[in-house]
């Protein structure tokens, strides 16, 4: 019979290698009952962990925004997440780095009788079929909004904001859109739920500045770059659903959708309603990127 042999998973549980069966949490923990916590979603490409240091540096300015004390190095984190890609045996694929602020009930922090807990797994992650990155997303505004920075700073990848963005998802999914579109709260384009958005128009690039409440993409920095390398003039500036929907092309960029191509908006058709030719030039050139830029595992 063609069964496939169970290889074994391993999750890094506060330091320590687990098994990914064996891995638990206390049911105090800070992150599951206030989403107390922050997180990266990092990939891996041909044995690379892309951009992983770039990656490590938000997850400790999230940290700090949240007043977690988070007493780990950078260099032994970084080597936690190497070790545990490795031992997990994935050149490609993808990790979820998750730290709350500990284990306690009650919302008082000074209450809580453990270090932050920190979690590495990897997985096999394919947000969108490859229909859509040949054919491009459909995406919808969706009425929730991204909260403005007198509450949590969106630019905190916190473990609770995505609240929201779960709420914002489903608006999309219920619409029989690819992704949903999240103004902030003037009514200004922020992001997508997990994703951040470039638009292009006269051959110039276009993307919110995190002060409108986009999340600073690592996806979004390695785009930028990309742009300046290729002579593509980019700008980071305010953006409208006006905007949007009379752009040449559009697309998405994030580390679980990489970059896909956005080709209607709330029905308009963006462009001639097939992926654009700076897009492709931008998502082909992501592609051979993501092979060489990373920390080897
Ligand atoms: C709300 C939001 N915006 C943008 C992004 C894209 O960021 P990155 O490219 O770092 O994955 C993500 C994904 O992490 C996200 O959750």
């Amino acid at each position: 019979m063609g069964t496939e042999p169970i290889i074994q998973q391993w999750v890094n549980l506060n330091g320590k290698l687990v098994p990914k069966t064996e891995a638990s949490l206390s049911i105090y923990d800070h992150g599951f009952l206030y989403g107390d916590g922050a997180f990266e979603g990092i990939r891996v490409y041909n044995g690379n962990i892309f951009r992983l240091t770039a990656h490590l540096e938000r997850l400790y300015r999230s940290l700090k925004s949240l007043s977690i004390e988070f007493c780990v190095p950078f260099e032994s984190l970084t080597e936690s997440v190497v070790d545990t890609v490795r031992q997990n045996g994935h050149n490609y694929g993808y990790i979820r780095l998750s730290v709350s602020r500990g284990v306690g009930l009650g919302l008082d922090p000074s209450k809580l009788n453990s270090p932050p807990t920190v979690i590495i797994s990897t997985e096999q992650l394919r947000l969108y079929p490859q229909e859509l990155y040949d054919n491009g997303l459909h995406v919808i505004t969706t009425s929730t909004r991204v909260p403005p920075p007198v509450c949590v700073d969106p630019q905190v990848k916190s473990l609770g904001r995505y609240v929201n963005n779960i709420q914002a998802k489903m608006e999309a999914n219920a619409a029989g859109a690819g992704e949903g579109l999240m103004l902030n709260m003037e009514g200004r384009v922020a992001e997508a739920t997990g994703d951040n958005i470039f638009l292009i128009n006269h051959g110039e690039l276009t993307t919110p500045p995190t002060s409108e409440g986009a999340l600073p993409g690592i996806t979004r920095a390695a785009v930028i770059d990309l742009a300046k390398e290729l002579g593509i003039p980019c700008r980071q500036s305010v953006v409208t659903l006006y905007d949007v929907y009379n752009s040449d092309e559009a697309f998405l960029t994030g580390t679980a959708a990489e970059v896909i191509p956005m080709v209607t908006c709330d029905r308009r058709t963006i462009g001639n309603g097939k992926p654009g030719p700076i897009t492709e030039t931008i998502i082909n050139q992501f592609r051979k990127l993501v092979l060489v830029d990373g920390v080897k595992i």
